[in-house]
């Protein structure tokens, strides 16, 4: 999604912008830009499709102080050179970016038109820029708050003047604006990617907050000062981003997708690392403030989030379920938010979500918060919306830069995990149960190393069965939710359409799509419902669909077409294990078909925009 960057400083700012639009590529975008102020004026390259298509446009010598770049995401009008932020007011004095939806955009292009203003793009943003041309003379800053007390909608805004070429003015309302501190040199952006190789202090504004930065400092205000929007000291909310050197690179990787699946194992240790009491065989989470009391009035618990995160959750339900005995289910945080959802005092919400940015969530943990529910969060990026809006678990997997979610969906069920062990032993979870999933933890990252040598393996079957149009992916139980991932990766990455079924449901009329050429993955676990899913396998293959197995115990010879095996662990944690070889398949039948494996078509990483 959307992409902001912005530089102020002694260095020439646009090498420092093209690398920060370059960091946020993974975010998802149609075109690119960037405005600078040289010599006293703006000069503005943007143009559709790739980073690399923009900057070959650009003249050799650019040099400049000041300067905003942008990935943009089409929301209003179609992705084009002159729909490419940013945008510039009539005078070509004032470049603005902006994420997020200006709602009310179709009026006040209208009356801007009646006042004779000529618009270059079919964009909602460019209204804000002729606005801002036309509001009382003053200080940038002055300027903007005036005319965002027009608008209605949603922005991430970074703006400035030819004339006032010492600040950029931001302004955060629903879409993240991040401000980076350096040495006498000072950066914006939605996301810290673009700006981590750089400072790594940076501060997040708040909704309803802006801000004016200068080579020299910052300083924060409140949007509508006249609602009582005093804003916080930001000082006191300044976070230190603690990524790895190489957290952003490939390594020896050919995407960031195949790096992040081999991340898993180390992505595990971090998620582990300091929270496992061995003694009270229990769990430490220092962002979970729920007391034991709190606990015990807990009547159930209800998962929220999206894409990935909603499957997760799915998984992560099912798993507190069978450690804590409290009713758990997950729900779409899309569809929930809309439902006028009944909220109750005595269930748990918790909200998942990768970047902590994803609007359709936040919207849900609002929506809980309003109505005096409790939320947490499992979230992966420190400092985020919805980390800062709930109490909560950090994920610590790093940088997940692959639009497809892999390393934090396993990190995700191993913060369920540890949350069952926390919650359950304090309602129905035995000692010697606790530390056998302690045990199951800690074995835990050794295994996905050797699910991960099952690569060579998935790259011969993708090869296999890339070129079919559909696929099946079913399992049953907790293999239900990772049948779910295993599909979405497929679709996501390679475009091969894939559907899950729940395998007990396959007979009752998804089975008449199976054909000679109609293949079917089946998550086997090596659990109570084992010999169910092998009668599963056998309808299947009685109707000649090929069978490919995930397994964890080897089954009747000649039962599957290719048979996938994967070790064991504990019940709780075993669809974990049986998730990596769906993810390599997906991720090797994206390869084989040519597909833009880390930023397949259509997605974006974060979606922040209804
Ligand atoms: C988008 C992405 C998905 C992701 C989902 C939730 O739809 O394309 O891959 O799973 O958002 O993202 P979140 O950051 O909230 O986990």
């Amino acid at each position: 999604m959307c992409g902001i960057v912005g530089y102020i400083g002694p260095k020439d700012c646009v090498p420092i912008l093209l690398e920060g639009l370059a960091r946020v590529e993974y975010r998802g975008y149609d075109s690119t830009g960037i405005a600078i102020v040289s010599s006293g004026t703006i000069k503005v390259h943007k143009k559709k499709g790739k980073l690399r298509e923009m900057e070959a446009t650009l003249p050799k010598r650019l040099f400049a102080k000041i300067g905003i770049g942008h990935t943009r995401w089409a929301t209003h009008g179609e992705p084009s050179d002159a729909n490419a932020h940013p945008h510039l007011d009539t005078s070509g004095h004032l470049a603005l970016i902006h994420n997020g939806i200006i709602e009310n955009a179709t009026e006040l292009r209208a009356s801007l038109e009646a006042q004779g203003i000529v618009f270059r793009s079919e964009t909602d943003t460019e209204v804000l820029v002729h606005l801002l041309s036309l509001a009382e003379p003053g200080d940038l800053e002055d300027r903007l708050r005036a005319v965002l007390a027009l608008v209605v909608g949603t922005y991430g805004i970074a703006v400035i003047d030819a004339n006032q070429p010492d600040r950029i003015v931001v302004a955060r309302n629903g879409s993240p604006v991040i401000i980076g501190i350096g040495d006498k040199e000072m950066f914006v952006a939605s996301d810290v990617s673009a700006i981590v190789r750089h400072t790594q202090q940076v501060i997040h504004l708040e909704d309803g907050e802006m801000a004016v930065v200068q080579a020299g400092g910052y300083r924060t205000m409140a949007v509508d000062p006249s609602a009582g929007g005093v804003v916080s000291d930001p000082s006191a909310r300044m976070i230190t981003i603690n990524w790895s050197v190489g957290a952003l690179d490939k390594g020896p990787y050919a995407h960031f997708l195949q790096k992040e699946i081999h991340e898993q194992p180390a992505a595990v240790e971090r998620a582990l690392r300091g929270r496992i009491d061995d003694r009270h065989a229990t769990a430490h989470l220092g962002g979970v403030t729920l007391s034991a009391r709190e606990v015990l009035d807990i009547r159930r618990i209800k998962v929220l989030g999206c894409g990935s995160a909603y499957y997760a959750g799915m998984l992560g339900a099912g798993m507190l379920e069978s450690m804590t005995r409290i009713p758990s289910d997950a729900e779409s945080a899309s569809e929930f938010r809309y439902r006028n959802p009944v909220i109750e005092r005595d269930v748990l919400y918790i909200a998942v979500s990768q970047s902590g940015e994803t609007i359709d969530t936040l919207m849900a943990v609002q929506e809980v918060k309003r109505k005096g529910g409790r939320v947490l969060g499992i979230v992966n990026v420190v400092g985020s919306t919805i980390a800062r809006e709930c109490d909560g678990i950090y994920l610590h997997a790093g940088p997940e830069v692959s639009v497809a979610s892999t390393k934090v969906f396993t990190s995700t069920a191993v913060a369920f995990a540890l949350l069952g062990l926390y919650l359950g032993r304090i309602r129905d979870l035995g000692p010697a149960d606790g530390k056998r999933i302690i045990e199951g933890l800690k074995a835990l990252p050794g295994k996905l190393e050797e699910a991960l040598a099952t690569e060579e393996q998935m790259a011969q079957i993708a090869k296999k069965y890339a070129h079919t149009s559909s696929m099946f992916y079913i399992g049953r139980g907790l293999g239900y939710p990772i049948a779910l991932e295993g599909a979405q990766k497929l679709k996501e990455v390679s475009y091969v359409h894939a559907e899950a079924y729940q395998a007990s449901e396959l007979k009752h009329g998804p089975i008449a799509l199976v054909s000679p050429d109609f293949p079917t993955v089946v998550v086997l676990p090596d659990d109570h419902l084992a010999e169910k899913n092998i009668s599963s396998i056998q309808q299947v293959r009685a109707r000649k669909g090929p069978v490919i197995a995930v397994v964890q115990k080897a089954i009747t010879e000649g039962l599957a077409d290719d048979l996938v095996l994967v070790p064991k662990s504990e019940p709780e944690l075993d669809p974990i294990i049986l998730n990596l070889p769906l993810q390599l398949l997906a991720y090797h039948a994206a390869l084989e078909l040519g597909r833009d494996v880390d930023q397949p078509r259509n997605l974006a990483k974060s979606v922040t925009v209804e």
